[in-house]
C-alpha cells in the first residue's frame, strides 16, 4: 500500500500561498483559510495529506519526520534551527529581519551600554549579536507587537520582520540594520528524502518547473 506524503503548512500568511503550491502541481489542498478548523486535509488519490500547523511547528514536524516536507519562513528555520534539508527558495513572503528602534537613538546605539533588546526570535538575536557584534546583551522575549517595547522603555531596540515597513513607521522606529533576508522556503525530512526520493524529487521538480513557469508569465 502506497505510505501518504506528509506536508507540514504553516497557518497564517503563508497558508494560502503555500497550499496554492501544491494545488497547481494537481494536489487536492481544500480550504486552508483561517477560519477552518480542520487540522488534516488528504489528497486519496495522490497520497498525499496537508497539515495545518503554527508557523514554529513546521521544522518540528519535518525534522521529526512526522511530516515528510514543510513550507515555512526563513524566520523560522533560523529560530528553531532544526536539522533538515532546505530544499527550495520559493519566493514569496519576503521581507527582511531587521534591528530596529527609536531614530532618535540610531547613532548613538553603538555607543550604548547594557542594551536591551525586545523580540519573538531570540535566538536569532541572539547570534546577531554574539557573534556579528561580538556583544553582550540582554534579550527580552515577547509575543507580539514587539515594536511597542522601545516606545513603552521595556527595551532599547528590536529585532525583527519589516515587510512593508508600515507599522515601524507608525510606531516612530527605524531599521539600524539589516539582519537577514527572508521569504518562504520548502524543506524535507532528511530520511524521507532518501526513503521516499521518487514521490519528493517529483513534487520538489514539478513546483520548481512551476515557479519558473508563474516567473516567466510575470516577467
Ligand atoms: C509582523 C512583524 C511586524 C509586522 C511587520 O507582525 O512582527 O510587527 O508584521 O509588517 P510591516 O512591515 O508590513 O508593517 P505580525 O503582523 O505577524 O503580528 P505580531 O506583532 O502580533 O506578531
Amino acid at each position: 500500500m502506497t505510505r501518504y506524503i506528509n506536508i507540514a503548512l504553516a497557518k497564517g500568511r503563508l497558508a494560502e500561498l503555500s497550499a496554492g503550491l501544491f494545488r497547481d502541481i494537481g494536489i487536492f489542498c481544500g480550504d486552508v483559510d483561517d477560519d477552518s478548523r480542520k487540522l488534516i486535509i488528504s489528497d486519496e488519490e495522490n497520497k498525499v495529506r496537508l497539515f495545518l500547523v503554527k508557523p514554529g511547528d513546521v521544522p518540528v514536524y519535518v525534522e521529526y519526520g512526522a511530516a515528510d516536507i514543510g513550507i515555512a519562513g526563513r524566520d523560522t528555520l533560523l529560530e528553531e534551527g532544526r536539522n533538515v534539508y532546505e530544499v527550495l527558495d520559493l519566493g514569496f513572503g519576503a521581507c527582511r529581519m531587521v534591528l530596529a528602534g527609536p531614530g532618535a537613538i540610531k547613532d548613538s546605539f553603538s555607543l550604548m551600554s547594557n542594551k536591551r533588546v525586545a523580540t519573538k526570535y531570540p535566538r536569532i538575536a541572539r547570534e546577531y549579536f554574539d557573534h556579528k557584534m561580538k556583544e553582550s546583551v540582554e534579550i527580552i522575549k515577547l509575543s507580539g507587537s514587539v515594536e511597542l517595547a522601545p516606545l513603552t522603555g521595556l527595551s532599547d531596540v528590536i529585532v525583527d520582520i519589516v515587510e512593508s515597513g508600515k507599522t515601524l513607521k507608525e510606531n516612530g522606529l527605524e531599521v539600524f540594520e539589516t539582519i537577514a533576508s527572508i521569504s518562504a522556503r520548502m524543506i524535507v525530512n532528511r530520511v524521507s528524502m532518501k526513503m521516499e526520493s521518487d514521490r519528493i524529487n517529483k513534487i520538489i521538480a514539478d513546483i520548481r518547473q512551476m515557479l519558473a513557469e508563474r516567473n516567466k508569465t510575470a516577467g
